[in-house]
């Protein structure tokens, strides 16, 4: 499979088309990004590499970094870890608060926000220091220590976070968070700020297409068994309530973020990212959508 030749095409054919969607106005630091970025960088086991575009820029990973996060705590908890949070697709938008009232404060999976910030708290309740630990998780999985967060970026979602107050501050009365929501919520808004380009991305995310070992160094990150509960999250709920449609449409695990990054696995083969920021009416990148759309028609590769 000439997997370098059908990138370049595929980048070439969706940057000749019409580029749809709107950057989120939310976070007044990515809201400025400038609309016309377009990366994508691919990765296979035997460690091949490539990219076209804007591959080696920076860019706010948002919610990607939930994978991160989940695959450390998962892994330091185990299974105890389902009693707060399930996995089971929301079918709604990814910071929607209307099921957890029915659910007693239980998230319905760890990619929404309410997830994500259980995810925080267990971080806080198992961690010294949370922030520089996940960092370091993130900086060994990518073989690379040039990952920082982005304090304004961070700063800004922590000015603008009143919807996730509020799920924290519900969960909390459910018993299911167990820090102060400000601590909470002061980390969940770091991890979101966390950048990386789609070419450290694809490269960190490797051992999710390797049964949780990276296979340049044949360290074990998590066990196998993990890392497939956690692909079958990622094609349930990576997509918020456009999961099913993603799933239809390309075929692969995968998690999408606000700063418009798509990253998406097939197992036992590659990694590959995607950015570009104009995202669609259901917050994923437009672009992106399209062309790992484009990409797995192409390859005719898919996890079916
Ligand atoms: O919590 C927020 O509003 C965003 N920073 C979430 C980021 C994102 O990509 C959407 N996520 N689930």
């Amino acid at each position: 499979m000439n997997y370098q030749q059908i990138i370049r095409n595929v980048y070439s054919d969706i940057l000749q088309k019409e580029n749809k969607g709107k950057v989120p106005d939310y976070i007044p630091e990515i809201a400025c990004i400038d609309e016309s970025k377009f990366g994508v960088n691919f990765t296979d086991l035997d460690l091949n590499t490539f990219g076209c575009g804007d591959f080696e820029e920076k860019f706010s990973i948002q919610s990607i970094s939930k994978v991160f996060a989940l695959s450390f705590v998962y892994e330091k908890l185990g299974e105890k870890l389902w009693e707060r949070v399930d996995v089971e697709p929301s079918g709604n938008a990814f910071n929607s608060l209307i099921q957890l009232e029915a659910d007693h404060g239980i998230p319905r999976n760890p990619f929404i926000n309410a997830g994500a910030l259980v995810i925080c708290d267990i971080l806080l309740e198992i961690s010294e220091n949370p922030k520089e630990e996940l960092l370091h998780f993130i900086r060994d999985l990518s073989e690379d220590h040039q990952i920082f967060f982005n304090e304004k970026v961070a700063s800004s979602e922590m000015e603008n976070s009143f919807r996730n107050a509020a799920m924290c501050n519900f969960m909390k009365s459910f018993g299911n968070i167990k820090n102060q929501p400000d601590a909470v919520i002061e980390l969940y808004c770091h991890l979101c700020s966390i950048e990386m380009t789609c070419k450290q991305l694809s490269n960190s995310f490797l051992y999710l297409a390797n049964g949780g070992k990276k296979p340049s160094s044949n360290k074990q990150f998590l066990s196998y068994s993990k890392a497939k509960r956690i692909n079958a999250i990622l094609l349930t709920c990576g997509f918020y309530d456009e999961s099913g449609e993603f799933s239809f449409l390309v075929g692969l695990p995968g998690k999408s973020g606000v700063g418009g990054g798509i990253v998406a696995i097939l197992p036992q083969k590659y990694c590959i990212a995607v950015w570009s920021p104009r995202l669609n009416e259901k917050g994923n990148s437009y672009r992106g959508m399209k062309f790992l759309e484009e990409f797995t028609t192409q390859t005719g590769e898919s996890i079916f």
